[in-house]
């Protein structure tokens, strides 16, 4: 479905990404693991055309989508939840949602509710006000009122407490279970185990590791290495 092939990305004259490649394919959770400013982030703006790579490809289901406005990019199933949970501050809950909806996709509000009910409770509440945890599940919701594909979900779990993250954990299991493909990047190794079959882990802006969670657990190299676990 995603395929990332030998990508070279830059911020300005800075090289931070070399040749990276993965892929994703229809139904699977995949991880995208590794420590502060390893490349994750940088990775998933490169495949959501933020900042495009300047040699390498990206196609989804065969088209080559490489550079593509973000617009577009949703459009065509390919839903992104950035790293910073950027709710609309001043809107609802309700209207957050509303404000994205497109009456063409099988995805809606009351579906959204059903997937999550925590947020059906809070639904007129101003967002700027929720919880981290709240908003993160806000912008969650918010991408998957495109009907997405693929959901590339950009370290969800990063400074929540404890049991909020276990409530993310088994929401992105639901996300999985409908169907939805995951990107996941994260640094909470522990808590990507519980939802990843497969893992990609990056360092420096390579690609170190690529392997199922079996192959991953059994090697220490690479989990001290690069993952501090
Ligand atoms: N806008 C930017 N301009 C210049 N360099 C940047 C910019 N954003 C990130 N970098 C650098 O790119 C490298 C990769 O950063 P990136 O944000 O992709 O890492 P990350 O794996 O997402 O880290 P984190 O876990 O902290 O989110 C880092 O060295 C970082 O300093
Ligand atoms: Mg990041």
């Amino acid at each position: 479905m995603l395929d990332v092939k030998g990508i070279h990305t830059y911020y300005g004259l800075s090289h931070i990404l070399f040749d990276v490649s993965l892929t994703v394919s229809k139904g699977e959770v995949v991880g995208l693991l590794g420590r502060n400013g390893a490349g994750k982030s940088t990775t998933m703006r490169s495949i959501m055309g933020l900042t495009p790579p300047k040699e390498g490809s990206i196609s989804f289901n065969g088209d080559n989508i490489t550079g593509q406005k973000p617009y577009l990019l949703f459009r065509k199933g390919i839903g992104y939840v950035p790293d910073d949970r950027r709710v609309f501050a001043d809107l609802s809950v309700d209207d957050n949602l509303e404000i994205v909806h497109n009456r063409k996709t099988d995805w809606n509000k009351e579906r959204v509710y059903e997937l999550f009910p925590a947020l059906s409770e809070i639904k007129t509440r101003r967002a700027g006000n929720l919880s981290g945890g709240e908003q993160q599940m806000l912008t969650i919701a918010r991408a998957l009122m495109g009907s997405p594909e693929l959901l590339l979900l950009d370290e969800p779990t990063e400074g929540l407490a404890p049991l909020i993250v276990r409530d993310l954990e088994e929401q992105i299991l639901k996300l999985k279970d409908a169907g939805i493909s995951i990107l996941l990047s994260e640094q909470n190794v522990r808590s990507a185990l519980k939802m990843i079959s497969r893992a990609y882990v990056i360092d420096n802006g390579s690609i170190r590791f690529a392997g199922t969670v079996s192959e991953l657990e059994a090697n220490d190299e690479v989990k001290k290495k690069y993952l501090m676990v």
